[in-house]
């Protein structure tokens, strides 16, 4: 899958080709990233991306001209991708939204900054906004980092087992369960036995009922627009009723 990013921050995103995971999936071109940068586009000796708001207000808006520029130079490389624009005003991104922009062969990223961007660059060539949350950044790069991380883990060949994915915390729209390494105590603490037991039926119910406790305990919203199957059910019961007990 091919990212451009259109940035004036290009460092930012350098990070995700050089770190782990992500860094390993652009090594092997499992993903790709172009990055663009307006103020390759200005024209004053000032190389000026950013101006003052009409009608007044703190703060500084980028500038259209040189914005336009570096997206159409975007688009013209990558004429397939749709532009989304990072904003704190669009569409929740969340790990739905990831597998559903992990089908995609390429899409064009806007990281704003300052207060924003002028609104006729959105008219004229977003095609969809996206915000990683309800709260607000100095700029659209972190943003723009997290959706990428988000769905480059989930393309084929991005992870070493590419089981690993399909178990993430959310890709069953559950919380993850708790995880366990050597030593098998720990400053006095066992892994709990069952893990140990080679019974793998048993490690899976473990597993799930844990998901679905914790799910239950920390975010019992989503287990109500989510539904649990016969199992599932049994499963937070028990889970539930040691929980009264204790
Ligand atoms: N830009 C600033 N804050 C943001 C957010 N929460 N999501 C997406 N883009 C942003």
């Amino acid at each position: 899958m091919r990212f451009g990013v259109v940035t004036l921050f290009p460092g930012m995103l350098q990070s995700l080709l050089e770190t782990g995971v992500t860094g390993r999936a652009f090594e092997r071109r499992v993903a790709q990233l172009v990055l663009w940068n307006p103020r390759d586009y200005t024209r004053d000796v000032h190389r000026t991306v950013d101006d003052r708001p009409y009608g007044g207000g703190p703060g500084m808006l980028m500038k259209p001209e040189p914005l336009l520029a570096a997206i159409e130079d975007a688009r013209a490389t990558m004429p397939h991708a749709r532009v989304a624009y990072l904003t704190p005003q669009g569409r929740r991104f969340d790990q739905r939204a990831a597998t559903e922009l992990a089908q995609r062969s390429a899409m064009i990223l806007i990281a704003g900054r300052y207060e924003g961007v002028d609104e006729r660059v959105v008219g004229r060539c977003v095609d969809e906004e996206w915000s990683i949350g309800d709260y607000v950044l100095s700029g659209g790069e972190l943003p723009a980092l997290v959706v990428i991380d988000a769905v480059v883990r989930l393309l084929p060949g991005a992870l070493g087992d590419d089981d690993s994915a399909q178990q993430d915390s959310y890709m069953d729209d559950l919380l993850d369960c708790p995880h366990y390494t050597r030593p098998e105590i720990f400053d006095g603490e066992a892994v709990p036995p069952v893990l140990l037991s080679g019974d793998h039926q048993a490690i899976r119910r473990w597993r799930l009922q844990q998901s679905l406790g914790r799910t239950w305990l920390r975010r019992p919203e989503l287990l109500s627009s989510r539904g649990l199957s016969a199992e599932e059910q049994i499963l937070l019961d028990e889970f539930i009723r040691a929980q009264n007990a204790g």
